[in-house]
């Protein structure tokens, strides 16, 4: 059994990733400070694993207490890095603890691994890094251009493990996820936001009486109805892509990049009209303006992962907002219903 170290190991990726993870031959150790995610997420992969897995409270920023842990597992043999504050919006207001948080983690998170001589990781980037590329589908060659600090410590983080998978000889993947939404098939796990910036949480929080309605920033954009278009990714098989990913840096060193997406955009009103219809009721919304720096249209082309890492998409919209729909209606208060 290969040991892999996951940080932020209760969080919404994370969660479903354990799942997938331990269908397979990982043993899994898993760190997290609680900033945004709950020890019940850790209970109910357990419940719906029927295996247990090793938590230890870290935060990242604590490099003795992250030192620790490789001393206490010494067979760690990868590591899959999920652990950051992802918020855009606060990230603009509040650069100094993304920055703080996201960067000096990750570096001692680095520090650490070379320390204790393990040189596999999987990333969480995102397609933020892209900024408002000039050709959709995105491909991974296009520039980075990041336009917040939190696509801005998505992008250094990148660039940190570039040069030391070069110098370290470490096998790196950044997986740039596009958006990832849905829940698990059981409805015991999914997203739990402390405050829903996604539209998809938002959503189903109208949809269950938790908020009023659902505000779309602009319908003047240029895209079919006039509202934002993005390509949205079931967290069921963005966790796929992370087994798939480990395999492909058990055989492969270097830096491997990947964008995890469907390749296929669905507008605000779609994914707005496909949660009604798996809700059975209208979800009301009203259209405000534009969000500052937001962008008409983003999709991924997920052509490279398909032929590297023999993963694409299989889940459709329906999967995506029938599951996001009955993990809400399930756990109308997330982990503390
Ligand atoms: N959800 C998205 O839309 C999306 C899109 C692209 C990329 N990502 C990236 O994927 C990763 C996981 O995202 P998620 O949606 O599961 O978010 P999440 O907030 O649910 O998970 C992140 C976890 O990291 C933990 N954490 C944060 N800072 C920490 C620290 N200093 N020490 C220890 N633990 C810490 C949090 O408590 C949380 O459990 C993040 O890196 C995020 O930037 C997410």
């Amino acid at each position: 059994m290969k040991k892999v170290l996951i940080t932020g190991g209760a969080g919404y990726i994370a969660s479903h990733t354990n799942i997938e993870l331990l269908k397979g031959e990982h043993e899994l150790v898993l760190i997290d400070n609680f900033i945004n995610s709950s020890a019940e997420a850790l209970e109910r992969v357990q419940e719906l694993s029927g295996r247990s897995i090793t938590f230890i409270k870290v935060d990242l920023l604590d490099s003795a207490a992250l030192d620790s842990v490789f001393v206490q597992h010494p067979t760690i043999d990868s590591v899959i890095h999920f652990a950051a504050l992802k918020a855009v919006g606060e990230s603009v207001e509040k650069p100094l603890d993304y920055y703080t948080n996201n960067i000096t983690g990750s570096l001692n998170l680095y520090s650490a691994m070379k320390k204790h001589d393990v040189r596999k990781i999987v990333f969480s980037s995102s397609a933020t890094v892209y900024g408002d590329p000039d050709e959709i589908p995105v491909k991974e060659d296009a520039p980075i251009r990041a336009t917040n600090p939190y696509g801005h410590t998505k992008a250094m983080m990148e660039q940190i493990l570039m040069d030391t998978a070069k110098a370290e000889d470490w096998s790196v993947a950044l997986l740039r996820y596009f958006n990832p939404v849905g829940a698990h098939d059981s409805g015991q796990i999914g997203e739990d936001p402390n405050y829903p910036n996604n539209l998809l949480p938002f959503v189903s929080q109208v949809a269950a009486g938790i908020r009023e309605k659902v505000v779309i920033f602009g319908d003047d954009w240029d895209t079919p109805d006039g509202t934002g278009v993005r390509d949205y990714i079931h967290v069921t098989d963005l966790a796929k892509a992370h087994v798939k990913s480990l395999e492909k840096l058990a055989n492969s060193s270097g830096i491997h990049i990947y964008n995890i997406g469907t390749g296929r955009g669905y507008s605000v009103l779609e994914m707005v009209k496909a949660f009604s219809e798996a809700c059975g009721h209208k979800i009301p919304y009203e259209i405000g303006p534009r969000r500052e720096g937001d962008i008409a249209e983003v999709t991924g082309n997920p052509a490279k992962a398909k032929t590297e890492l023999g993963w694409q998409a299989e889940l459709g919209l329906n999967e995506m907002v029938e599951s996001a729909w009955k993990w809400q209606s399930q756990n109308p208060h997330g982990y503390n219903s």
